[in-house]
C-alpha cells in the first residue's frame, strides 16, 4: 500500500520485522532483565501481576506524591503540585516538545543542574552534543565550576564521566541498551534523555528517528521510569508546524507533555503543560533566554514590550489574559489590507484562525465594516499563543481600527468575549485582569457587564460595554 490507511499519508508506511522476543510482554523483558542484576529496588513486584482489588480496599493516601522540586519556580509549577509541593513526580515520564534551537536542551540542562545542586543524582544523556560540550555548557548555565585536573577521573572506560558536579552525569550515547545499562550503574533518580529521536534500539532494524524506533525506545523508556521508579525526561523536537517530530502517539505512552515555545528572534520562551497526570494544564513557565541560560520571568512581569500606550497606533489593542495563576498582558495587533474578494486571506500568529474569522464576521454583520475583500492578518505580540476567549475584544478592537485607521483611546485595555450576537460576553477572573492592568498604567479598562462589583482600582475607570457597538464608540 502507498497511502496509509489511518492517517490518508502516502509513502510513510516502513516494513518492519519483529523478532521474537520482542512479541512478549515488554515490560516483562525489561523488567526482568533488571531484576535479573539483583539491584532494581522494586522490579520483582512490577514483574509479578497484581490482582484487581475492589476500589474500597485502595489506599490512595497511602503513597502520598512526593515532588523533587528544581527550585526553578516558573519550571516547577509547570509539572504541577500535590498540596503545597511543586516539581516532578519520582517515577513518571516527562516529554518535553520544541522546534529546534528553542532553548530544550539548556532548560533541562538547568533543571537536572538544579537537582543535582540538591544532592539528586541525575543522568543526562546527551545524543546530540558530546559530553565535553555538555559540561562546557553546564558551567556556564548552571553555574558550576570546572573540576581540578586531579579529580577528573574516569569512572570506566566508557563515556560515562564524573560530571563538573558530582550528582550530575553526563553520557554521549544513542544505544537505547547502553543508555539502559548506564542508567543501571548510575541509580539517578532522573534521567534526562536529549533526545528521544536519536535514540536507538539494535534490534529493530529501522533507522533511529523512524516511527518504529521512537514508539520502541520511548515504550521501554516508560517502563524503566515505573519500574526503576527513575523519573524520565524525554526531549523531542516538534517540526515548524507544531507537530512533535514522528507521531503524536508518543504522547500517549508518557504521564506528561510539556511544550517549550517561543520565537526564535525574540528571547521569550514559554513552557506549557499539553497533558499532566499529576497537575493542571493551565499553568505557564515564562522564561527569557540570556547569554546565560534561562532566567526566570518572575509573576508580574510582561513577556514582550508593549507599544506606547500614550500613543497607541491603529490596529492595536491589550488585554490582559489569564493562563494559570498568572495575569500576563498581550497585545493584540491587526492589519487589513487590499484583497481580491473570494480570496480574501486570514492569517494569525499566535491566535486562533477560527476566532479571528469569527471577529471578522461579527464586525461585518452587527457594524457593517466591508472586509470580504480585504486581507486580514493578526498576531499577539512576543510569540505567546493566546488561546483565552476573554482577548476577543481586543483582537476586534485591533481588526476594527486598522480598518478604519483609528487608533485606540491612549491607555486602554479592553477584556471581554465577543458572542456571534455581537454582545460582550462575561470572562471569569475580571476583577485580577483590571487589577493587573491598572497597576501596569491602563486607565481606561473596557470590560463586560460584571456578574459582580468589585472596587475599581485607583487612578483607573472601568468601562462596561454591553455589545460591539458601545466597544467601537472607543476607537479614534
Ligand atoms: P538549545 O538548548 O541547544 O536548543 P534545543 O535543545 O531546543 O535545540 O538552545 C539553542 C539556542 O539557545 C542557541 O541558538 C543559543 C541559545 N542560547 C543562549 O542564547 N544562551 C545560552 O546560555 C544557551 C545555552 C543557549
Ligand atoms: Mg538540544
Amino acid at each position: 500500500m502507498g497511502k496509509c490507511p489511518d492517517c490518508g499519508t502516502w509513502d510513510s508506511l516502513e516494513e518492519t520485522v519483529e523478532d521474537a522476543s520482542s512479541l512478549q510482554d515488554p515490560q516483562k523483558s525489561l523488567t526482568m532483565a533488571w531484576a535479573a542484576v539483583g539491584e532494581g529496588a522494586g522490579a520483582a513486584e512490577v514483574a509479578v501481576a497484581s490482582p484487581a482489588r475492589a476500589l474500597a480496599k485502595i489506599d490512595a493516601d497511602a503513597a502520598p506524591l512526593e515532588r523533587l522540586a528544581t527550585g526553578i519556580h516558573e519550571f516547577d509549577r509547570v509539572l504541577g503540585a500535590s498540596g503545597s509541593r511543586f516539581g516532578l513526580v519520582p517515577g513518571s515520564a516527562v516529554l518535553v516538545g520544541g522546534e529546534p534551537g528553542i532553548g530544550k536542551s539548556t532548560l533541562l540542562l538547568q533543571a537536572a543542574g538544579a537537582w543535582a545542586g540538591q544532592g539528586v543524582r541525575v543522568l543526562y544523556v546527551s545524543s546530540e552534543e558530546s559530553a565535553e560540550q555538555v559540561a562546557a555548557r553546564a558551567r556556564r548555565v548552571c553555574g558550576v565550576e570546572a573540576p581540578k585536573a586531579s579529580t577528573a577521573q574516569e569512572e570506566s572506560p566508557s563515556s560515562l564521566r564524573l560530571s563538573v558536579s558530582s550528582s550530575l552525569y553526563v553520557l554521549h550515547d544513542t544505544n537505547l541498551a547502553r543508555i539502559v545499562e548506564q542508567a543501571r550503574k548510575v541509580g539517578p533518580r532522573a534521567l534526562v534523555i536529549d533526545s528521544i529521536q536519536m535514540v536507538y534500539r539494535g534490534d529493530v532494524s529501522a533507522a533511529p528517528g523512524s516511527i518504529t524506533q521512537l514508539r520502541r525506545c520511548c515504550a521501554e523508556l516508560v517502563y524503566l521510569a515505573k519500574a526503576a521508579n527513575i523519573a524520565v525526561l524525554l526531549v523531542g523536537h516538534v517540526t515548524k508546524d507544531g507537530q512533535l517530530a514522528g507521531p503524536r502517539l508518543l504522547e500517549h505512552l508518557v504521564d506528561t507533555v510539556l511544550s517549550f515555545e517561543g520565537d526564535r528572534s525574540h528571547s521569550h520562551r514559554v513552557v506549557r503543560a499539553v497533558k499532566n497526570r499529576f497537575g493542571t494544564t493551565l499553568e505557564i513557565g515564562l522564561f527569557e533566554m540570556t547569554g546565560a541560560g534561562l532566567r526566570e520571568v518572575p509573576a508580574g512581569g510582561s513577556i514582550a514590550a508593549l507599544s506606547d500606550k500614550d500613543h497607541p497606533r491603529p490596529g492595536s489593542a491589550v488585554c490582559p489574559i489569564i493562563t494559570g495563576t498568572r495575569c500576563l498582558l498581550v497585545e493584540v495587533q491587526a492589519l487589513t489590507a487590499t484583497g481580491f474578494l473570494g480570496a480574501a486571506k486570514r492569517k494569525s500568529a499566535g491566535l486562533d484562525a477560527n476566532r479571528l474569522a469569527m471577529i471578522v464576521a461579527v464586525l461585518e454583520q452587527h457594524e457593517g465594516l466591508r472586509l470580504a475583500d480585504r486581507d486580514i492578518f493578526a498576531s499577539s505580540v512576543g510569540g505567546l499563543r493566546v488561546i483565552d476567549p476573554a482577548s476577543d475584544l481586543a483582537l476586534l478592537l485591533a481588526v476594527a481600527g486598522a480598518h478604519l485607521r483609528k487608533p485606540i483611546a491612549a491607555r486602554c485595555a479592553a477584556i471581554g468575549e465577543v458572542g456571534l450576537d455581537g454582545r460582550v460576553r462575561p470572562v471569569p477572573q475580571l476583577e485580577q485582569r483590571v487589577r493587573e492592568a491598572a497597576r501596569l498604567g491602563y486607565s481606561l479598562i473596557l470590560t463586560p457587564r460584571a456578574r459582580e462589583s468589585f472596587p475599581t482600582p485607583p487612578g483607573a475607570s472601568v468601562v462596561a460595554v454591553a455589545d460591539v457597538d458601545e466597544a467601537l464608540q472607543h476607537l479614534g
